[in-house]
């Protein structure tokens, strides 16, 4: 049933992290990932306004980059000791992912998480509800149906999806990112413009999910550069954007970028690709791949008019776009091949088979507008990792 779900409340503006100060309940069970949160001074002012609203707290920390299923279940674990009736994520997609799911679990003890998906996902806040702060501007994963966890034994990343995770609450402070330093802004905004575009094509996309993705789309344009170069007022547009593209993508779902990043983000030797550089690499190899399905083309073609691209045919406005996305990628420092990014020819040889295969498995081959098998797939990451425009 085609449905749109997104938070009861989202909080923004600057120093909206004031709303901690009226939230009601008792015992507040926070989720961190590394000293970010700590060094900026937020994790304090949030507790304090937690304390001040009358809470119990306990601090989770400690969550990696692309959490783990351990760390879930740790987490779980000392949910159910502390037994909290709100959590509250403070962080990027990681430690908000990854209480997403220790949530679930938190709920229903007994749950296998491979099984976790949204068909049978289980009702949720019979113990606790959910608000999320966002450090970063990117993954939108305030207001999402999704959590990404990582298999820590395969390198492989899979999704925990269902309408019930979405958050209650999300704060957008953009005060929250004030501390990101440029790489961060780059790869994760980078990220948000991938939801965008992937959201505005997908199978799933509806009238409602193409106004969130196109006016996210124009925006990050219009703001990336700026909020890269440190404009605190692109950098707070910038916040707002990637909510937007997430609020988007929660609904339609997104393409195949996305399958390819969660498989090939832990996958190397030379350690994980973050997840919003890999996009960025993937994201015009994608497109020029999809603008062969005539429907996609066609929202190619308006997406690539709204945001100022300028083309005598739609064949030269869908080319434009992909320029766009990549002057944009470059002008932020990143690269234009996995080759490019350094991932040795020989570790390539060995793993690209596997990866097209993994890639194929992930659920979001199934919202890609043009279909795809595992050769063509296959085929696919290697112009990618060659840097070669794809032309079938
Ligand atoms: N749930 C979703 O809908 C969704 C969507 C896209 C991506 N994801 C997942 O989210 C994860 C990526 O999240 P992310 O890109 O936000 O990064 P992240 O949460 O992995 O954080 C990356 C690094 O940035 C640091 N950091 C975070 N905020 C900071 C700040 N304000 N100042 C300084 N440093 C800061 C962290 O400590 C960490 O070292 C991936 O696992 C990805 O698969 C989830
Ligand atoms: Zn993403």
């Amino acid at each position: 049933m085609p449905r749109i779900t997104v938070p009861r409340d989202v909080y923004f503006g600057r120093g909206c992290l004031d709303a901690l100060k009226t939230l009601p309940g008792k015992k507040a069970f926070i989720v961190i990932g590394g000293g970010s949160v700590k060094r900026s001074g937020l994790l304090d002012k949030a507790t304090s306004y937690l304390k001040e609203a009358g809470f119990e707290t306990y601090l989770f920390e400690g969550v990696e980059n692309d959490p783990s299923i351990e760390t879930v279940r740790k987490g779980a674990a000392a949910m159910e000791e502390f037994g909290p009736d709100w959590i509250v994520p403070i962080g990027g997609g990681s430690p908000i992912d990854a209480a997403k799911t220790m949530w679930v679990v938190y709920e229903h003890p007994d749950i296998d998480i491979y099984d976790i998906n949204p068909f049978n996902m289980p009702p949720l806040r019979k113990k606790a509800q959910f608000l999320a702060i966002p450090t970063t501007s990117g993954t939108g994963s305030e207001v999402t149906n999704a959590s990404v966890i990582c298999d820590y034994a395969t390198g492989i990343k899979f999704g925990v999806a269902g309408f019930e995770i979405i958050p209650d609450i999300a704060i957008l402070d953009p005060e929250a990112t004030d501390s990101m330093p440029q790489k961060l802004t780059a790869h994760t905004g980078l990220d948000a413009l991938t939801h965008a575009t992937e959201s505005y094509v997908a199978k799933f996309a509806s009238p409602f999910t193409d106004a969130q993705s196109f006016y996210a789309a124009k925006m990050i344009f219009d703001t990336l550069p700026a909020a890269y170069a440190g404009d605190q007022g692109a950098r707070e547009a910038m916040h707002y954007a990637q909510c937007l593209a997430g609020m988007a993508f929660s609904s339609s779902m997104l393409g195949i970028s996305h399958a390819m990043a969660h498989k090939t983000g832990g996958m190397f030797e030379a350690g994980h690709i973050p997840h919003g550089l890999a996009n960025s690499i993937y994201l015009p190899y994608v497109i020029q791949y999809n603008a062969k399905d005539p429907g996609a083309k066609k929202k190619y073609v308006e997406l690539a008019k709204y945001v100022g691209v300028t083309g005598a045919d739609d064949d030269a406005l869908v080319a434009g776009y992909v320029e766009k996305v990549r002057a944009l990628a470059s002008s932020l420092g990143t690269p234009k091949s996995l080759k490019e990014y350094g991932i040795p020819e020989a570790e390539w040889n060995a793993k690209v088979e596997e990866i097209a295969v993994n890639a194929m498995t992930d659920s979001l081959v199934i919202s890609n507008p043009r279909d795809i098998d595992t050769p063509t797939m296959q085929k696919v990451l290697q112009y990618i990792y060659e840097g070669k425009d794809i032309d079938f």
